[in-house]
């Protein structure tokens, strides 16, 4: 081979390479989506999970002191604040929850399944002091704690419960759901009413005498 035909030749494998390299970069372009969906390499999104960076988090607050709910019954309303990640221009957005903290007259396995979703573990787990979110999981009203279940049939829809319920209940004002605080298989179990489920707790700890309430579970309302 004479100079000026290998120097075709090279001019012929350069130009074939200059020619591969986008064919082959459009067609690695139009593979990654189809390997990606084969093989996504992020953790498969789970719809009834909290995601940990998209859950609210709230500051831990004195919800009520232990002399406050002595007695079986006794309750103490409070309000705790929840920061949402957000594109605001403080980053967050902040939520108020209203919530009550009740003693109860027994013992119950307290309904908090939901700590280990967000990565806590309840430090209370059976106690006769509950702690409930008073957002309704209807549509959202605030629900009113009311000590004596004659005021709940008086003035929320006639309901009637029966004897072994005769006892201080949660009642919605907007579309008349009434739940048992001290149910001991669901605690705070629907007994009227459309809400689909109880009310969201709060975990809580007691420290120096106080009920501390340092997360809600997560969640929309219903
Ligand atoms: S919002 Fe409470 S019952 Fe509808």
């Amino acid at each position: 081979m004479n100079e000026a035909s290998s120097t075709r030749v090279r001019r012929r494998g350069f130009l074939k390479l200059v020619t591969a390299v986008p064919v082959a970069g459009a067609l690695a372009a139009l593979a990654s989506p189809l390997l990606r969906l084969l093989k996504p390499n992020v953790p498969k999104f789970d719809l009834l999970r909290p995601t940990a960076p998209d859950t609210a988090r709230g500051e831990a607050i004195v919800a009520a002191s232990l002399s406050e709910l002595r007695n079986p019954w006794d309750f103490k309303y409070f309000v705790f604040t929840q920061r949402y990640p957000q594109y605001t221009p403080q980053g967050f957005k902040t939520a108020s929850v209203p919530g009550v903290a009740v003693r109860l007259p027994y013992k119950i396995r307290l309904p908090l399944d939901w700590a280990q979703a967000i990565g806590k573990e309840p430090p209370v787990r059976e106690s006769d002091i509950i702690v409930f979110s008073r957002i309704c999981p209807h549509l959202g009203c605030i629900y009113n704690y009311v000590p004596n279940y004659r005021e709940v049939t008086a003035g929320y829809g006639g309901y009637v419960p029966p004897p072994q319920r005769q006892h201080a209940l949660m009642a919605c004002p907007c579309h008349l759901s009434i739940y048992d605080p001290a149910d001991r298989d669901v605690p705070g179990r629907v007994l009227s009413g459309p809400a689909p489920r109880p009310p969201r707790t709060f975990l809580f700890e007691i420290r120096n005498a106080e009920i501390v309430v340092t997360d809600v579970e997560p969640g929309g309302i219903a």
